[in-house]
């Protein structure tokens, strides 16, 4: 499974990125606004920092004009992946950017059907976006493994990309469904490491060790 950490923050980024743990990265506006950087500027400083796919997001509404922007951003980097949102124009989008050899990422998916759309497109990823659904009491997991069966049934390419992680069980659910991908914000990927049983652990051997007096250097 893939890591890609979803943030414009450099800093979160780097840290993660000298542990190994970074294989691409996920942007779209919201994050952008967060990090408080200039597009261009923010992503070129990640595509510097990370050799996989950098997901850079249009903003136009017509599929000219994300083909356009697209084209723009990805004259940033060679790893840039652009991120245009599942509508009619953004698989139109698609279509031509991933013709013209662009990677794409089809944002914004909350059915199976615009996930076949997607893959139909030559849709590099495709990214459901689980936490959104259970937000709106549907089961964000569930989409997953119907885009997981019907990839598999077909032999689809598209990288399943799963987005919108707002906790650890999201992760692991996902990578036990097969999600070839998935993105998360630093500070779910770092709450992975955390057990209260490993604290807890931890707490005693410090009393014990204190105890035998001992020193190891
Ligand atoms: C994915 O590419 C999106 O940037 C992201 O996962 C959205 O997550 P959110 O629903 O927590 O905003």
């Amino acid at each position: 499974m893939k890591f890609f950490v979803d943030t414009a923050d450099i800093a979160a980024i780097r840290e993660l990125n000298d542990l190994g743990m970074v294989d691409g990265v996920t942007t779209n506006p919201s994050l952008i606004l967060k990090a408080g950087r200039n597009i261009a500027e923010v992503t070129r400083e990640i595509c510097e920092l990370v050799p996989g796919p950098v997901s850079a997001e249009v903003v136009a509404a017509d599929a000219e004009g994300m083909i356009r922007e697209g084209k723009h951003l990805a004259k940033i980097a060679g790893n840039i992946t652009v991120k245009v949102p599942l509508t009619w124009d953004g698989l139109k989008a698609c279509r031509a950017l991933s013709d013209e050899g662009h990677m794409v990422n089809v944002t914004l998916c909350f059915s199976a059907a615009q996930a076949i759309l997607a893959a139909k497109a030559g849709a590099t990823f495709i990214s459901p976006f689980i936490g959104r659904l259970d937000d709106i009491h549907l089961d964000g997991m569930d989409l997953i493994a119907d885009i997981r069966e019907i990839y598999d049934n077909y032999g689809f390419e598209t990288q399943i990309l799963a987005a919108s992680i707002r906790t650890v069980n999201h992760i692991v659910d996902a990578a036990k469904i097969g999600a070839d991908v998935i993105t998360a914000p630093p500070s779910v990927i770092k709450s992975m490491a955390n057990h209260v049983l490993t604290d807890k652990g931890l707490a005693q051997f410090d009393a014990d060790w204190k105890q035998t007096g001992q020193k190891i250097v």
